[in-house]
């Protein structure tokens, strides 16, 4: 086995998630690919840094702040431990997790902000900045809606998120609306600063020419190149962020600190562990790695480069960008619930966390959009980590636990050191070209080999007949799942450590470098009981988790009115509109709290006219009355009512009034209420009666 000699190390980074909600299987997407190749590198004798954070700034975090009720602060707080528990329980292990509100941002923003202003590269320019006149602010990024006027989508006011992806300027989102009250933003005259982007049209074709990484990546990058860059507004009027240097009414836009957290979390890391970060951000002694969404190329292969570059920072050398994630087929969305929370709809339904990063690394190959559905889940789950990988190890380490209880004697066979070696040579190239269900359905090749060769041998029989033989075999086998362990590991940690300890090794898996696979285990170790690896995932949890994801599903349905024209909306004018509308009512509803009921449900309620007869305190009660109404029955019912704060005995008797008549009997302080009298409150506290606006007659029904 020859290794690669490394010249270089690399800085491995995951784009920032937004510390403003909670992670979904789409962020997993990014994250457990690129923990995949930290430790295979690592494995392959590599030194890699692992570097990610929150990002904590922006208008994604100031509009959720403002809809929870809380201050940025707080909301960052909570999510920057959310997303940092949640990576460790995914085994996801990052060196270094910061904050993008962190100190050392704030100084290497300053820092990178300032280089750049003083080799001219930003300047001051007068521009329209959408405003809503209801709200009275300024509506920077996430705060205004419209069109985008490159592909006529619906977009946010910095980015077509919903179509061509683009990083909108001034003037490229038309119709402009306020996000919050959806009132038209008219424009106003201020004063920002931009970044000359178009000064580096030539350093970045040279840089995208050199550029590695996945070619989504790369090509798309050269296509924007060749449309011509615009100048960059990078800051924003908002009062959550890093204050711009010598302008502190304003905020630098958060697609400038964002990505200046990867160096300023190396920093915290170098500060703790006595190292240097400028090798790996200033001298050009390392390569800098990033994983990313498909989403955020733009940001990453040309504002963050060129920003670098015009500061004297060594420039990104890999850029990975995965594809985007469908679930159950259907578009990935949050507000109309098809969404799969990592925590509550996974790992807390009782999930292994290798069951999620196999699917999502194997499933489809890195760039192209995955689609995840609970069935193929099971699917692939119980045909081949339960019937192919774990069938094998557990199959073949039980067989010598009961028979052996040790590593078993023989010669290792020389077929298998090279089956282990032609395995590791491909997937290893695979990892190296970002090809992670490359990577993955090579080593399963050697699982499948393995099922192959445990089956031929049939050592069931040579234990009876021939038990050298029958060694032989056993320890050859243990010799594939030596290998196996160590080959997989990077995609399954959790449990190959599990089947690495059963093998009777006390260093841990993660530590052990592929030359380890081609040394021939030591017979006479004692071996461990092996447990089931991988368990069948059954119909009956699939059908719980369905039945969650369809409560969700539903309830988010359920807040969203469907059009009932039938009409087939094929016009892309409709669609705008009536996704337009949505969204309106989405966010009344969801600001109101109106849950939405059918006219069905609405009539199961029986509300009469009735006419209060009397009303009279109930003892030991401050707000009660016995109030006895008449509903057009022959006997007139008896309700308890707390209305004694707002009227008085006389004040109720002869009043005509609404009675819900239907409702359970039930008994409070000891007196039988037969319905109940209904009464609006306000915001103040204050009650009045419903009434309606002529006597009518008890017993009327109120439709
Ligand atoms: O798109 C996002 O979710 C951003 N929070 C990614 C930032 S990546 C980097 F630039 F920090
Ligand atoms: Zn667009």
């Amino acid at each position: 086995m020859k290794l690669k000699n490394y010249e270089k190390p690399a800085v491995v980074t995951c784009g920032l998630p937004y510390a403003n909600g909670k992670a979904h299987i789409g962020h997993m997407r990014t994250y457990i690919p690129a923990d995949i190749y930290v430790r295979a590198m690592r494995k392959a004798g590599r030194e890699i840094l692992f570097i990610c954070g929150s990002d904590t700034h922006g208008t994604p975090v100031v509009v959720n702040a403002e809809k929870e009720g809380v201050t940025p602060k707080e909301l960052v707080t909570v999510y920057h431990e959310h997303f940092k528990n949640l990576f460790e329980t995914m085994e996801i292990e990052f060196d270094a997790y910061g904050t993008t509100d962190d100190p050392e941002n704030y100084n290497r923003t300053k820092d990178i902000i300032n280089k750049n202003i003083e080799a001219n590269h930003v300047f001051k320019q007068k521009t329209d900045v959408a405003y809503c006149t209801k709200c009275n602010m300024f509506l920077p990024d996430r705060y205004v809606e419209g069109i985008c006027a490159h592909c006529g989508e619906i977009a946010r006011g910095d980015e077509c998120d919903q179509g061509c992806g683009r990083p909108l300027g001034s003037g490229e989102l038309l119709n402009p609306v306020c996000a919050v009250c959806k009132t038209p933003a008219v424009y106003k005259e201020q004063e920002h600063y931009y970044f000359k982007l178009s000064d580096f049209t030539k350093r970045l074709e040279k840089f995208l020419e050199n550029l590695k990484g996945t070619e989504n990546a790369i090509n798309y990058s050269k296509g924007w190149l060749e449309q011509g860059l615009k100048d960059w507004c990078i800051t924003r009027n908002l009062s959550w962020g890093i204050p711009f240097p010598g302008a502190d009414d304003l905020v630098v836009y958060v697609w400038v600190d964002a990505p200046i957290g990867y160096i300023a979390f190396t920093e915290q890391w170098a500060k703790k562990n006595n190292e240097s970060w400028e090798k790996y951000w200033k001298e050009n002694n390392s390569d800098i790695v990033h994983f990313i969404g498909g989403d955020i190329v733009y940001h990453h292969c040309i504002f963050w480069p060129a920003m670098l570059m015009g500061a004297g920072y060594s420039t990104p050398t890999d850029v990975v960008a995965s594809g985007m994630l469908k679930i159950e087929n259907q578009k990935f969305s949050k507000s109309r619930g098809n969404v799969v929370w990592v925590e509550e709809d996974y790992l807390e339904q009782g999930f292994h966390p290798d069951l999620l990063r196999y699917y999502l690394a194997g499933y489809t190959s890195h760039t192209k959009e995955v689609n995840f559905s609970w069935k193929i889940f099971q699917d692939k789950i119980n045909t081949e980590l339960v019937a192919v990988l774990g069938n094998f190890i557990y199959r073949s380490m039980l067989f010598v636990y009961r028979n052996f209880g040790k590593i078993p004697n023989g010669e290792i066979e020389p077929e298998i050191i090279e089956k282990s070696n032609q395995t590791f040579e491909k997937s290893f190239e695979a990892l190296e070209n970002y090809e992670f269900k490359k990577y993955i359905d090579t080593i399963m090749e050697l699982a499948a080999f393995g099922n192959g060769y445990f089956q031929s041998n049939e050592p069931w029989n040579l234990i009876k007949t021939d038990t050298k033989k029958c060694e032989h075999v056993l320890l050859n086998c243990m010799q594939i799942v030596k290998s196996l362990c160590i080959l997989f590991e990077p995609v399954a940690p959790g449990k190959m450590e599990e089947a690495w300890r059963n093998l009777g090794f006390d260093v841990s898996l993660k530590s052990v470098k592929y030359d380890e696979l081609t040394v021939p285990l030591s017979p006479g170790t004692p071996i461990n009981k092996p447990e089931i690896l991988f368990k069948k995932v059954e119909d009956e949890k699939i059908e719980v988790v369905e039945k969650i994801a369809q409560a969700r599903l539903s309830e988010a349905d359920i807040k969203s009115k469907p059009d009932k024209s039938g009409k087939d909306p094929k016009n892309e004018n409709e669609i705008k509109s009536i996704k337009k509308t949505k969204n309106e009512e989405e966010s009344m509803e969801e600001n109101e709290d109106i849950k939405i009921i059918t006219i069905d449900d609405f009539f199961k309620t029986d509300i009469r006219i009735g006419k209060i007869v009397s009303a009279e305190p109930i003892p030991k009660s401050d707000k009660l009355y016995k109030v006895i109404v008449d509903v057009g029955e022959e006997n007139p019912r008896q309700i308890v009512s707390g209305l004694r704060d707002y009227y008085t005995e006389e004040e109720l008797t002869g009043k005509t009034v609404c009675v819900i008549v239907n409702l359970k009997t039930a008994k409070l302080r000891g007196v039988e209420s037969q319905g109940m009298v209904l009464a609006a409150e306000d915001e103040q506290g204050n009650v009045r009666l419903l009434t309606p606006d002529e006597v009518m007659k008890p017993g009327s029904k109120i439709r």
